[in-house]
């Protein structure tokens, strides 16, 4: 029970790495706001879990939403404690296919979402002098570049957003890390080609996906007092398919 009397808000948590993580945090004692799109989807995240976890709908790209989400929060509990940032999507897109609209998406939810939920949680961590930690996910493509450009191109700003802020807000005892997936059973993956899974798969050194919990256990590690010095780290897990 690593995480008891702490208040996290996990982004995509109706699915994939977001549900794993959402129901792990309950399960180790936080009280978990999980978001997204569909409100429905993460009600199943915490079935059978804990009735005090919040399931709310919410586009991490509305930055006001965003706002009203945190805002929510610290008005429920008197503070965040922890927020992971796994709300994201994919491409299967060449980069000359690549429309405008479909770069703006793209990078829209994996950067500038993870960007409006940061800055909330900064400033909720700072209004309330809460020592938080901030989780975003980026992935091992982005520094392999075995996917599309603007997926790739989204992913590695997201460690450098990660850098950035960690060094700003270290001094107020907030930490900022990254965790850099390798290929991971959820069902974004079942999203790509079967051709594209499998050469993925051959490029593991470990020879197969990690599974979502894999993911979970590391964000548990950087959510509680176990990481206290790490921060402004991006930590590849990926089984040995890459390094930072
Ligand atoms: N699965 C992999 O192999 C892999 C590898 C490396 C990195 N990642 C990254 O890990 C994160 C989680 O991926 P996953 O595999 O669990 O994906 P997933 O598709 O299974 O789950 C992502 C969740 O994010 C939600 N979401 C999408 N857009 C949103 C928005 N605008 N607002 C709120 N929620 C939104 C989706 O509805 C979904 O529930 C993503 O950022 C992804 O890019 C995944």
């Amino acid at each position: 029970m690593k995480l008891v009397g702490k208040v996290a808000v996990v982004t995509g948590a109706g699915q994939g790495m977001g549900r794993a993580i959402a129901r792990l945090f309950a399960q180790e004692g936080a009280i978990v706001i999980g978001v997204d799109l569909k409100r429905e989807s993460v009600e199943e995240t915490f079935s059978g879990i804990d009735e005090k976890c919040l399931a709310r709908s919410l586009d991490v790209t509305n930055s006001e939403d965003v706002k009203c989400l945190f805002d929510e929060a610290v008005l429920k509990y008197g503070r965040v404690d922890v927020v992971v940032n796994s709300a994201g999507i994919g491409s299967v897109d060449a980069l000359v296919d690549t429309s405008d609209e479909s770069w703006a998406r793209v990078t829209g939810v994996n950067l500038t979402g993870t960007f409006y939920c940061l800055r909330e949680a900064v400033r909720s961590m700072k209004a309330t002098t809460t020592p938080g930690s901030v989780i975003n996910i980026s992935s091992t493509a982005a520094l392999t570049g075995e996917g599309p450009a603007h997926y790739c191109a989204s992913k590695a700003a997201v460690m450098g957003l990660t850098r950035s802020a960690a060094r700003e807000v270290a001094a107020l005892g907030i930490r900022i890390n990254t965790i850099v997936p390798g290929p991971t059973n959820t069902p974004m993956m079942k999203g790509i080609p079967d051709e594209w899974t499998e050469a993925i798969i051959k490029g593991v050194p470990m020879g197969r996906m990690a599974m979502p919990e894999e993911i979970a256990s590391v964000a548990l590690f950087l959510a509680c007092g176990d990481s206290s010095f790490v921060t402004g780290q991006n930590i590849a897990v990926n089984g040995g398919m890459a390094f930072i």
